[in-house]
């Protein structure tokens, strides 16, 4: 429906364009002035039944092109009674994507082919917009006030999801992706599944919550880097406004993730500004020690002392 009324209104710009540039061209060459002193050929000023018809039919295709949007725009704001039902959060900058059922958040999504989803949408700090221009959907995500959005998948494959309102400075880097799956693969529940080894496991959750603020390389962005940070003497500001030096080890990363104004690293103060994520327990486990995602992302920072 979308791609349906967008050509409409391409292909009726497209001959009106050429139907009056058209006689506009073939009247200013036929009926031109041939010589400075040729007298006007007529004096008409108007002509009732000529404006009569060039306003009726525009407005009737002004109607038409209201009737067809106001139809697209209800059925796109209506979801399906039996519409599975997702949620999702936006934050500067990245995507947290609850499958339904889930309580632990996904950076990709995946939803059965052929069947409605529905999401239910709001932000933690400003204005994002969620887009998979694939699906023809777009959607304002706002603090402070749930957006929904619905759609339904018809062919298997993956398609790009976008962050489509300037949110500050990663707003390019607020990707995803959506996976359109078979039922039975959706039954398996991919959003579940990590790799195995702890040092992949937390390169994928760096990716996922880290990436957009910390580097790997060595480079500063909003936050230090990650490289060669894992068991370095650090100089930061703590609550009180005190220099104090930490280590950081698996208390101070912990504290970082859960309580990030704490301690903050020398020259990142600026960071304060609502800049920092602060996760919850929820979204990055501590426990069982050994075997949660805070000690896959610490096993993902001792890799890159090496
Ligand atoms: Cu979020 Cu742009």
């Amino acid at each position: 429906m979308v791609d349906g009324l967008f050509y409409f209104l391409i292909w009726v710009s497209v001959f009106f364009f050429a139907l009056i540039s058209g006689i506009l061209t073939y009247s200013s060459i036929k009926y031109r002035r041939k010589s400075p002193d040729q007298p006007a050929a007529s004096n008409v000023t108007h002509n009732t039944t000529l404006e009569v018809v060039w306003t009726l039919i525009p407005t009737n295709i002004v109607f038409v092109v209201f009737a067809w949007g106001w139809k697209g725009s209800l059925e796109q704001s209506v979801a399906p009674a039996n519409a599975l039902q997702y949620r999702i959060t936006a934050q500067q900058w990245n995507w947290s994507i609850y499958h339904p059922g889930s309580f632990s958040p996904s950076a990709e999504m995946w939803v059965p082919v052929n069947t409605p989803v529905k999401i239910t949408m709001d932000s933690k700090d400003v204005l994002h917009a969620f887009f998979v221009p694939a699906f023809r959907v777009k959607r304002d995500v706002l603090p402070g006030r749930y957006q929904i959005v619905w759609f339904e998948a018809t062919k298997i494959g993956t398609y790009d999801l976008f962050c489509a309102e300037y949110c500050g400075q990663d707003h390019s880097r607020m990707l995803s992706k959506v996976h359109v799956v078979s039922q039975e693969d959706y039954d398996a529940m991919p959003w579940d599944e990590h790799p195995d080894d702890p040092i992949e496991w937390g390169r994928v959750l760096y990716r996922v919550r880290c990436f957009s603020c910390h580097s790997d390389d060595g480079s500063p962005r909003i936050g230090p880097t990650f490289k060669g940070v894992w068991g370095s003497q650090e100089e930061v500001t703590d609550e009180n406004g005190q220099t104090i030096t930490v280590t950081v080890d698996r208390d101070y990363v912990r504290e970082s993730l859960y309580e990030p104004q704490k301690k903050i690293v020398k020259g990142f103060e600026t960071a304060k500004v609502g800049l920092m994520t602060t996760f919850s327990r929820a979204e990055i486990p501590d426990e069982p020690e050994g075997e949660c995602e805070l000690d896959a992302i610490i096993e993902f920072l001792k890799s890159l002392n090496n």
